[in-house]
């Protein structure tokens, strides 16, 4: 069954608290991101475990292996459950995330290209075929062979993705919209629906459900979605 993580961007540890209060026992993760991290630390992460959230910590790490080992080894000991790390930081930076995070119960997913990115992102001839669905599955691959538990990419490039990799993958999607609703930032979207069919192992999502007048029924929604996906035709 693929999961759901709602994206907890949200500026501060009350905020934090007051949205986990709104969705109730729905989401199966509750990811915490480079705003709130910044403004309330560790203490958010234990906060969210106290009330017996699983943490997704999406720092998306990419320094030298060094320093990424020792970050994903206090992740580690904060009890994240998840913890994001760039691949583009190269096979012994994911190696040595892996590394920190042994001991902990934290997995370690390597984000591919960001479901915000397209070959237009870079200025004319820094461009690359990104999106000719050429770099992406060769980081996945790259990544899963230096250890990491799975991936990030978007939903619509996991046929690639599988079809290079050869073999089943924990795949978290970000950029997940409901049919016709605002793209903001992000450019690889899909739908709940899509995102199932494709064979995402976990949805992220974020301004759908947190920007929504109820964020505990647009992530109801989303989860009616999610298992009608499932259901047999
Ligand atoms: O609001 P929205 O649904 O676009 O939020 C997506 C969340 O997923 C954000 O917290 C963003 O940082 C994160 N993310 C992403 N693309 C990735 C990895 C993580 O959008 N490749």
């Amino acid at each position: 069954m693929t999961e759901i993580a709602i994206a907890f961007d949200v500026p501060g540890l009350d905020d934090a608290l007051a949205l986990d209060e709104q969705l109730g026992a729905g989401p199966e993760y509750a990811k915490v991101g480079l705003e709130l991290f910044t403004a309330a630390g560790p203490e958010v992460v234990r906060a969210l475990k106290a009330r017996g959230r699983r943490v997704f910590l999406d720092l998306k790490l990419h320094d030298i292996p060094n320093t990424v080992k020792r970050a994903a080894a206090s992740a580690a000991r904060l009890g994240a459950d998840l913890l994001t790390v760039h691949a583009l930081g190269g096979a012994p930076m994911v190696a040595a995330a892996v590394e920190g995070a042994r001991g902990g119960n934290t997995r370690v997913v390597a984000v591919t290209i960001l479901t915000s990115f397209d070959a237009f992102s870079l200025p004319p001839g820094m461009s690359h075929p990104f999106h000719g669905m050429i770099v992406i599955p060769q980081l996945a691959e790259m990544a899963i062979g230096a250890g990491a538990h799975g991936i990030v990419c978007a939903a619509r490039d996991l046929p690639f993705v599988q079809q290079f990799c050869r073999k089943p993958l924990f795949a978290v999607t970000p950029g997940i919209r409901p049919a016709g609703a605002p793209a903001h930032d992000q450019i690889r979207v899909s739908t709940v629906t899509e995102a199932v069919q494709l064979g995402s192992s976990l949805l992220v999502l974020g301004r759908p459900v947190t920007g929504a007048p109820d964020p505990g029924a647009a992530l109801a929604a989303a989860r009616a979605e999610r298992d009608a996906a499932f259901a047999p035709a």
